[in-house]
């Protein structure tokens, strides 16, 4: 459903900082044009603009915040309280954003780049709790090319498609939006282009002179540098990024990108790692998507808020790693099981497709709030299979609020009836089941609840 026009506040109702760093929250709200927003009981040193329902500023002490916030038009208004957890963790919920590499790979270029952060307002995709732009690999010097690739005091030179990172940070921020980056520990990236080894600190604070928010880091090239494929070499890179992060002005969540080598779950969170790729690339196909999807399981005890397996990024809308795209290869149904599944997963929203060819029907995947909703729940914890049928899996994920997420996928490639029955899935016998996807009650169920589940489709449902 089309969101109503009476105010609502959508989007995380947490949100990480660390004390004296730069900080920025976009109230994420629907509701009919004009919209004013206020935020009452905000800790000292920030500041609304109240027409943009921006939040700036800076907080000096550690602590937990509850702050109020209004969103008002003609029609009405709503009130949530949304905490500022300013403390060590960022990333308090899944990040969602856009990332540059499963639409342009590395045909990306500015222009680019601030025009999807333009869709983000023009589209209402902030709106929606959608914050990070994220440019992927191919900004940096080609690694064969005869021109230096850094500066002589060693701070890393832009590409001709880049020409000025500090005023793309500055306009994505002035949208209220937050600005990604990529690079490698190894000495090139896996396009072929300059990255990080043996500059991480001058890297991390160029990133910080040019406002970056987010730092996806990529293993690549790593190999030729790494000793043996211990653990200790693997986490080694990791770990002098991390150093270098913690020694500039600014919070930057950190993605890591080492295809989930040597479970990387299970130590990400040492290396301070905010989110960690758990597999290889993801394409849009239904093998891809469904076969990484589906066996997210092991890692699961390890998703916990500011900390999130990363099962790459979305593949619906115009895909095609550039510069030539075409629209993803799932199907619609397909398409509903990607965004349900991550979202009962935690998993980190990366949108990879081209902002400026968004028809209604992924717009409309994007967008819907319930859905969002369960990925963004403040508990951060992940689903697991809980019935394995045949070609059916049920998947549940707990909420919050004590109540539960519940997918019922259909592997098959024929429609299936099904008989949910809750005690299978340990749910209470008399349950109030609503559908996310249709924003709809369905009732009050006593024990089961029979369904139909078109192919590679999926029932995405709160239980109550
Ligand atoms: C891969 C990574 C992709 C993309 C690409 C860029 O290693 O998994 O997500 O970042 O490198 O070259």
């Amino acid at each position: 459903p089309k969101p109503s026009d009476k105010p609502r506040i959508n989007g995380a109702k947490i949100y990480g900082q660390r004390p004296g760093k730069p900080f920025l929250y976009k109230i994420a709200a629907t509701g009919k044009e004009p919209l004013s927003y206020d935020a009452v009981n905000l800790p000292a040193g920030l500041k609304i603009d109240k027409k943009k329902g921006i939040i700036t500023g800076s907080v000096k002490d550690k602590g937990e915040y509850t702050v109020s916030v209004t969103v008002k038009n003609k029609l009405g208004s709503a009130k949530e309280n949304i905490k500022f957890a300013i403390g060590d963790l960022l990333a308090l919920t899944p990040p969602m954003g856009w990332n540059s590499w499963n639409c342009w790979g590395l045909a990306v270029d500015q222009e680019k780049v601030i025009a999807s952060a333009k869709v983000y307002i023009e589209k209402g995709l902030a709106k929606h709790g959608w914050t990070f732009i994220n440019i992927d690999d191919g900004w940096e010097i080609v690694g064969k090319s005869t021109a230096p690739k850094r500066d002589p005091q060693g701070n890393i030179l832009v590409n001709e498609k880049f020409p000025d990172m500090k005023a793309l940070g500055d306009s994505i921020h002035s949208m209220g939006l937050k600005f990604g980056i990529y690079s490698s520990p190894g000495p090139l990236t896996c396009g072929g282009y300059t990255a990080s080894y043996q500059y991480e600190l001058k890297d991390a604070m160029s990133y910080a002179s040019w406002g970056i928010d987010y730092l996806k880091y990529d293993w690549c090239s790593y190999d030729q540098i790494a000793k043996d494929t211990s653990l200790a070499e693997r986490m080694k890179p990791y770990f002098v990024m991390r150093d270098a992060l913690k020694q500039i002005d600014r919070d930057i969540v950190y993605s890591l990108c080492q295809y989930g080598m040597s479970n990387v779950w299970e130590w990400g969170e040492k290396v301070d790692g905010n989110l960690w790729r758990t597999t290889g690339d993801i394409t849009d196909t239904w093998e891809s998507m469904s076969g990484i999807g589906f066996s997210q399981i092991e890692n699961a005890k390890y998703a916990k808020p500011g900390r999130w397996n990363d099962p790459d990024m979305l593949v619906v809308g115009w895909v095609g790693w550039g510069p030539s795209l075409h629209p993803t290869k799932l199907t619609p149904d397909e398409q509903y099981t990607h965004i349900s599944l991550w979202s009962l997963l935690s998993a980190p929203l990366l949108i990879g497709c081209d902002l400026t060819r968004l028809d209604d029907f992924t717009l409309n995947l994007l967008t819907n709030d319930e859905v969002i909703g369960i990925d963004q729940d403040p508990l951060g914890s992940q689903a697991v299979p809980v019935i394995k049928k045949g070609n059916i899996q049920v998947w549940k994920k707990k909420l919050a609020d004590g109540n539960f997420a519940v997918g019922i996928f259909n592997l098959g490639n024929e429609t299936e009836t099904f008989t949910f029955d809750f005690t299978e899935a340990a749910l209470n016998g008399k349950s109030m089941l609503r559908d996310l996807w249709r924003q709809k009650d369905l009732g009050s169920f006593n024990g089961k609840y029979e369904c139909k589940i078109p192919s590679h489709g999926v029932i995405l449902l709160k239980v109550n």
